[in-house]
């Protein structure tokens, strides 16, 4: 008898995907192996080789919905769902996101172009980040996409860049509410001392500066107060700073019709996560900017969040094969695997959790052969360990494990240490499975090396 069930045995939520741990197709099959939309991971890597990023599009799919449905139950206003393609950054999550209807959000001239050229309308794209170079600026006048200012030298550069086009540009403001909540210090922006976006104490006088420019349209307000959170009170009161704030714009004179909540909503990574659901989340915010706006009798705004995590996490997992063992007897056993700190780097930055499997044996049915591992990347670094400690059934070399909830910040935080390629990504829906990001190779590696003449003999 097994003494408790798997993660796999769980109930799926198919309205808030961020919910569940795995993509919300997900079937442990009859013959006991694993597969997610429809198609058997072993022969995914017979295919596609290994490691493999999977994409689940009904996962995808859902979550935008959850976005797009609460918004229209909860918020009477106008309201648009703007994905922060910083998640996952690529022509086809471009493209996925634009026909839900989702606006997107960029941080550089890449995030930028990707964006465009997936299909993504100018006018749903938002432009943000604290450091933006003259050139990205005047990519984005040129291509007529909505600028948020993050500080003073983006207002002078906007100024006249806009100045130097001669035409008149509509931004939105980023400022920090001076809100705290409970997530890893490096993904925490929302509180005074952060490098992003204008202090609160300051609105005052940028509302008279921005009075002074000629050619800058305030109509907006931002505010992001990080990632992978689990509370709600934060956006409660995220909410309400935000409408007192429309009120004092007013005062100067602008007429603020755009307010963005960021983005931020955690997912289920373990067992021990609990997240609110999306609709709870929408809720939340809703509620709190109509009642704002209703005590302060003021119209309500366009309201708009920049959810990524909680968008694509979830319908991503990645698969490792297993290489060698390491037994040190009394102390643990490495399993190393095909990948690790360059597809992932998030369990060596942030310290983070994740669920796995194994993907011939996932429910682990017999229990004599349990056992605990500790599963480390190829990487030359110590710190490269994906799982301190996993538990999976009988295992050896050549058997895969399944990663789940990794759509999110691993591919687009990958990098190539060690000269190690990036893996393929490979969408499934139904079935069949289709390649939206080829796998690198060493030699595209060596595209961008270049050996001074005076070196070749
Ligand atoms: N909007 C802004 C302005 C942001 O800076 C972010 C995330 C988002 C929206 C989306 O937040 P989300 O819904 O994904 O929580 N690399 C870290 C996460 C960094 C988040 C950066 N900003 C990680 O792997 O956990």
């Amino acid at each position: 008898m097994k003494e408790k069930i798997s993660f796999l045995e769980n109930k799926i939520d198919l309205n808030s995907p961020n919910k569940n741990i795995v993509p919300i197709t997900t079937k442990v099959e009859i013959n006991g192996k694993l597969s997610i939309g429809g198609c058997f991971i072993d022969d995914l890597i017979k295919r596609y080789d290994s490691p493999l990023y999977i994409l689940d599009e009904s996962t995808l799919r859902n979550s935008c919905r959850a976005y797009k449905k609460a918004l229209e139950k909860h918020y009477p206003g106008k309201s648009l769902p703007i994905y922060a393609s910083k998640a996952n950054s690529s022509i086809f999550m471009s493209n996925l996101i634009a026909s839900e209807g989702f606006g997107l959000d960029a941080v550089s001239e890449g995030e930028l172009l990707t964006a465009l050229k997936g299909g993504v309308p100018n006018e749903m794209i938002v432009f943000h980040g604290n450091n933006k170079s003259d050139k990205e600026i005047e990519f984005a006048v040129k291509n007529k996409i909505k600028v948020i200012v993050d500080n003073n030298h983006d207002l002078k550069r906007l100024e006249e860049i806009s100045k130097s086009f001669n035409c008149d540009l509509d931004i939105m403001i980023r400022f920090t509410p001076g809100i705290e909540c409970h997530t890893h210090e490096y993904i925490r922006t929302g509180s005074f001392d952060s490098k992003f976006g204008f202090g609160i104490e300051s609105l005052k006088n940028l509302f008279k500066f921005i009075n002074k420019t000629k050619h800058l349209k305030l109509i907006g307000l931002h505010a992001h107060i990080g990632s992978q959170i689990f509370e709600l009170d934060p956006h409660k009161d995220l909410g309400e700073i935000m409408v007192n704030k429309i009120l004092e714009a007013k005062s100067f004179g602008h007429n603020i019709k755009e307010l963005n909540v960021g983005g931020g909503l955690g997912i289920k990574y373990t067992e021990q996560d609990d997240p609110p659901s999306i609709e709870e989340w929408i809720k939340t915010v809703s509620i709190s900017v109509i009642k704002a706006c209703e005590k302060n009798n003021l119209k309500l705004p366009t309201l708009m969040c920049e959810p990524g995590r909680s968008i694509v996490s979830t319908a991503g997992v990645t698969i490792y094969k297993i290489g060698s063992f390491k037994e040190i007897p009394g102390i643990r056993t490495y399993i190393s695997v095909d990948g690790g700190m360059s597809d992932n780097p998030r369990p060596i930055t942030y310290q983070s959790n994740y669920s796995a499997c194994l993907v011939n044996n996932p429910l682990n049915l017999d229990e004599k052969f349990k056992a605990k591992y500790t599963v480390a990347g190829k990487h030359c670094e110590s710190g490269d360990v994906l799982f301190k400690e996993l538990e999976l059934g009988q295992c050896k070399t050549g058997d895969l494990i399944c990663v789940f909830g990794t759509g999110a910040y691993n591919y687009s935080m990958s990098s190539n240490y060690n000269r190690i390629p990036k893996p393929a990504t490979v969408l499934v829906n139904n079935g069949e499975a289709e390649i939206i990001q080829k796998r690198e190779t060493p030699l595209d590696l060596l595209k961008y090396d270049v050996l001074p003449d005076r070196f070749i003999k």
